[in-house]
């Protein structure tokens, strides 16, 4: 009796364990939104594993166990891996390293020092880059190990990736595996300037990697500034390696990106046995925070390829490496108190302001709280102690509140209903989480969106910092955008520290600034979800400051990249007399914008393209004419899209264009079209 209410349990707490795991599966492959940290994920999986191994008549047909990585997705094509891409087990402590090792030397039944290959686990997306005869004809995700996504549109806009190997004697076939990242800056970057937009923000650089590749439309993924580390080998043909470190040198003499030294340490070690290897565990945890992008622990590798070979696989692992994570970098700490800021789109964001903490060696003060619910969903209050962790190690973020260390007369915390700054009512529209204040006077709101009009891809001026904002704003000195156009050295002098030298600087930068571009101007006004990229495809569609201002929500929807939502901010802001009243003020104030080009005259004027499969000739010849000749490439099919082209081989995209009744025609058309 007592037998089986045991059983019992250990069968509930299986099927809840699967359950789980597969629910966090989602979340990480699927929407690329995980809700655990992968220690947190690694505690489940491994109970769930070690439940299995004890009890081996569960039923584990349904099980994560059974199966190494998350589903593709519908929306790209769906191919098959010439040779599997594995997965490795995860450990996260030293020890489990000398495990390896042992498990390594008792397969090959040797006592002597097996030599290993060992550098940083990066935090990204795995890739597979496929070179044919040195040309690269596809990246693919590794999907569920065995099927992968095809996401060579956006692979090919990172810069470090060659679309031809470095050699006039290239192999037949070489797929070279690694991880698609972005560097701790540009992430930082990515999310601010996203923040300006009124964009959500990504939570770290791996999600903001793994959401690019998998964008739909390439011109997103070429804004972002990814990067790639080749790390691992699948099919080859015509081309050979002996070890794990001439396959690195090699492909790194073909042009592939491999991880370079840091600070003149090499980051790829070639170990005389596991204890170098541990040493480089400690070693590379030291730098860690000071590397410009995120690892979350190393990855050794038996460097002989013959050994690799030996050893083989266990399930869908090799024998031969292993990966020794690092525990997070988490830190206990007090919320002193909890600020709320305005940004340039009035959003209130709260953020906590901490007792100064160290975590994994940077010092930690702040961590934003997102909004209401999050705060809410944590029970995060003033005075609470804390534990912060650097989520990855970038962004600082509130973990958990010590409940034990609550002060007994403490209360929730409630963003206000009024601007912290201009104090008026603040709206919470719905459908979103954030409050946001409406006054168009808001103080707040007018020195955030002069400090992202004078920033460097806006207007520039590139001697009007934060700070002089701030003090022109609390003086009066500036009240709007051409404000800053009237400022006069008397002005400025009577502001605190400002010598006759810095004083001209900053009147020097003004006026070199007066010369712009239509699509810096744009982007400078800071419409909502109006970005760098959509600022250029403005400008290049109205050319003029007179007819952008005149735009109507027909003209906008015809510019590929603009969609109703866009549209609508751009007519909402355009509609306010006193926001496009500034605009002339700027012009009058002496801003001069320089004529936009038209680059759409020829035969395809206005006509979009996009092509699918082999042409009779190479593929960016083709999308030379046609650029040439007016017309335009775009990078998705969409119903806006004019004609998609269609070769030998066409991939899903004839489906989907089919389905939305655009024509389809062939290259021998196009070129009747150019006669
Ligand atoms: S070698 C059999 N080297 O970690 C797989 N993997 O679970 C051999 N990763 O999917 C992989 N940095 O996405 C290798 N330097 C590195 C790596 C690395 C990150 C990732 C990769 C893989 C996962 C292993």
């Amino acid at each position: 009796m007592v037998w089986k209410i045991v059983r019992m349990t250990v069968k509930a707490r299986h099927n809840e364990l699967k359950k789980l795991v597969a629910h966090h599966d989602y979340l990480y492959y699927v929407l690329d939104r995980p809700e655990l940290t992968d220690f947190q994920y690694d505690a489940l999986f491994s109970e769930l594993q070690k439940l299995e191994q004890e009890h081996p008549d569960l039923d584990r047909s349904d099980s994560p166990t059974q199966r190494v990585g998350g589903r593709p997705l519908d929306a790209f094509e769906k191919v098959v891996h010439r040779q599997p891409m594995l997965s490795l087990a995860n450990s996260y402590s030293p020890e489990d390293l000398i495990d390896f090792d042992n498990r390594v030397k008792k397969f090959l039944r040797t006592d002597a020092e097996v030599e290993y290959f060992c550098e940083p686990k990066f935090d990204g997306l795995a890739i597979e880059l496929i070179y044919e005869n040195g040309l690269l004809t596809r990246a693919l995700t590794r999907g569920d190990g065995t099927t992968g996504e095809d996401v060579t549109n956006n692979v090919k806009t990172i810069r470090s990736v060659p679309l031809r190997l470095n050699t006039n004697h290239p192999p037949a076939l070489l797929e070279v595996r690694g991880e698609v990242l972005l560097f701790k800056n540009d992430f930082l970057h990515l999310n601010e300037s996203y923040q300006e937009q009124g964009l959500p923000t990504f939570a770290n650089p791996r999600n903001a990697a793994a959401g690019t590749i998998r964008q739909l439309d390439s011109k997103i993924a070429a804004e972002r500034p990814l990067r790639f580390f080749a790390y691992g080998l699948g099919a080859y043909e015509g081309i050979q390696f002996s070890s794990q470190d001439e396959f690195e040198s090699k492909i790194e003499a073909l042009g592939l990106p491999t991880v370079q030294p840091h600070k003149n340490i090499s980051l790829r070690r070639i170990c005389a046995g596991i204890e170098e290897v541990v040493q480089f565990y400690h070693e590379v945890e030291d730098l860690r925070s000071d590397l410009p992008f995120e690892i979350d622990g190393i990855v050794t590798k038996a460097n002989r390829f013959r050994l690799q070979d030996d050893l083989g696989l266990v399930a869908r692992s090799p024998r031969w490496a292993t990966a020794a994570k690092y525990k997070p970098q988490q830190a206990e700490t007090k919320i002193e108190t909890i600020i709320v800021q305005v940004g340039r789109t009035g959003a209130l964001t709260p953020v906590a302001v901490m007792t100064p903490v160290k975590v994994g060696g940077v010092t930690v003060t702040n961590a934003t709280l997102h909004n209401q619910d999050e705060i809410d969903r944590k029970d995060i209050r003033i005075h609470d102690t804390v534990i912060v962790q650097r989520a990855g190690d970038v962004i600082p973020e509130v973990v958990s509140v010590v409940m034990n260390k609550r002060p007994k007369n403490s209360s929730p915390f409630v963003i206000p209903d009024h601007c912290p700054a201009c104090h008026s009512r603040v709206f919470q529209v719905e459908g979103e989480v954030v409050k946001r204040c409406q006054n168009p006077f808001c103080s707040a709101i007018l020195k955030e969106s002069l400090k992202h009009f004078v920033s460097r891809r806006a207007m520039n001026l590139d001697k009007v910092g934060d700070k002089l904002i701030e003090a022109l704003c609390d003086k009066g000195l500036v009240r709007s955008f051409s404000d800053l156009y009237r400022l006069t050295e008397k002005d400025l002098s009577t502001l605190e520290r400002q010598g006759e030298k810095s004083i001209q600087n900053i009147l020097s930068s003004i006026e070199k600034s007066k010369n712009t571009t239509l699509s810096r101007l744009i982007f400078a006004l800071g419409i909502r979800f109006v970005g760098e990229q959509t600022a250029k495809s403005l400008a290049n569609h109205f050319l003029t400051v007179e007819a952008f201002l005149n735009a109507k929500e027909d003209d906008l929807l015809q510019i590929a990249d603009i969609g109703p939502k866009v549209a609508k901010s751009i007519t909402t802001w355009l509609s306010n007399p006193e926001l496009t009243k500034e605009v002339r003020q700027l012009i009058k104030a002496g801003v001069v914008v320089e004529k936009a080009k038209a680059v759409t005259t020829g035969p395809l004027s206005g006509k979009s393209f996009l092509i699918t499969g082999t042409l009779p000739i190479k593929r960016d010849e083709a999308q030379e004419i046609i650029l040439s000749q007016g017309g335009k490439m775009v990078s998705s099919v969409s119903s806006k899209l004019s004609y998609l082209i269609v070769g030998d081989d066409p991939g899903s995209k004839v489906d989907k264009a089919q389905a939305l009744g655009v024509s389809i025609i062939s290259w021998d058309d196009l070129l009747k079209m150019l006669q």
